[in-house]
């Protein structure tokens, strides 16, 4: 084993190394600087062996992969029915930050995309916390499903939020729904930040084993949030977490994923592995071109599909 799956790694990041297709996330100039040749990919088991290829520990932002793990919170810590009303379960088949808002309730349609997420992220943490303490928590928990404090990268933070336009639009959207109780911008804020901490392959994959190992940290043992959050969690990934790609994902790949725009991919195979991948390159659904390439030959050669 203990050779075996890097040398399986290396070569998988060997086939996928020359495809250049995809561009850099341009809407955020922090990212379209970043270097678009990094490429990784990591397992860790629910045991809590780490396997890699890559450029593993290398740090960016997390982004869209939060979403998942913030939603995870938010239903740790305030229960399901609060969070059920205010953020629906349903794909939307559209971009990730089209509007997609039920058109009765202004409820956005699910968790994973910005409309869901920026409602999640006002629902982290116990009601009542200031801005600053909810931004704590969800780093503090973050930093729990990855079993290492992580830190933020402010400068991706403040060059995002100086052109978040359209997430500050939704948000207004979703207070005129009364969604959303507070300042729109301050809950943009709080999301901004969620989605600028920093994280590696390394992280990510331990963080989605967390999720495989049905909440429970394989190495540190902590119970980060409960099996039914898990469950809730899993199931939203599988049928959302690729947007408007999640129909390919879920024939092609099979599993329950998460992607950001920095160039993270996130794939939890229940009470077996988290997987993690790393190349900057997006695809016009805004995932990472080598990353989706990579968890095709994954689940086809290790017959990873849950089906
Ligand atoms: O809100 C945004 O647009 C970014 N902070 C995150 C978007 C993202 O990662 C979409 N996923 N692929």
């Amino acid at each position: 084993m203990r050779s075996v799956i890097p040398d399986y790694l290396t070569e998988a990041l060997g086939a996928v190394e020359s495809d250049l297709s995809g561009e850099l996330a341009g809407y955020i100039p922090e990212l379209a600087a970043a270097d678009p040749e990094r490429l990784g990919a990591a397992f860790a088991t629910v045991q809590g062996e780490v396997y890699g290829a890559g450029d593993i520990d290398t740090e960016f932002t997390i982004q869209s992969i939060s979403k998942p793990f913030a939603y995870a919170l938010a239903l740790a810590d305030r229960g399901f029915a609060p969070v059920l009303a205010k953020v629906g379960v349903e794909p939307s088949g559209e971009a990730f930050n089209q509007i997609s808002l039920e058109s009765d309730t202004g409820r956005p349609l699910n968790p994973m995309i910005n409309a869901g997420a920026i409602t999640t992220h006002a629902l982290a943490g116990a009601a009542g916390l200031t801005p600053a303490e909810r931004v704590e928590r969800v780093v503090d928990g973050l930093s729990a499903f990855a079993g290492r404090r992580l830190r933020m990268d402010e400068a991706v933070c403040a060059s995002e939020m100086r052109h978040a336009h359209r997430n500050l639009a939704i948000a207004h959207m979703l207070r005129g729904h009364d969604i959303l109780t507070e300042d729109p911008r301050t809950v943009v804020d709080g999301y901004t930040r969620q989605c600028s901490v920093l994280v590696t392959a390394r992280d990510l994959a331990m963080m989605a084993a967390t999720l495989a190992n049905r909440g429970v940290h394989p190495l540190s043992g902590e119970r980060v949030v409960p099996e039914p959050v898990v469950r809730q969690v899993l199931s939203v990934m599988f049928t959302c977490g690729m947007y408007d790609a999640a129909g390919d994902w879920a024939t092609q790949v099979g599993i329950p994923a998460k992607s950001g725009v920095a160039g993270g991919l996130i794939g939890a195979l229940p009470g077996q592995i988290g997987i993690a991948t790393f190349s900057p390159r997006l695809d016009p659904h805004g995932n990472s071109v080598r990353g989706v390439s990579l968890f095709e030959r994954f689940s086809s050669d290790m017959g990873m599909h849950l089906m």
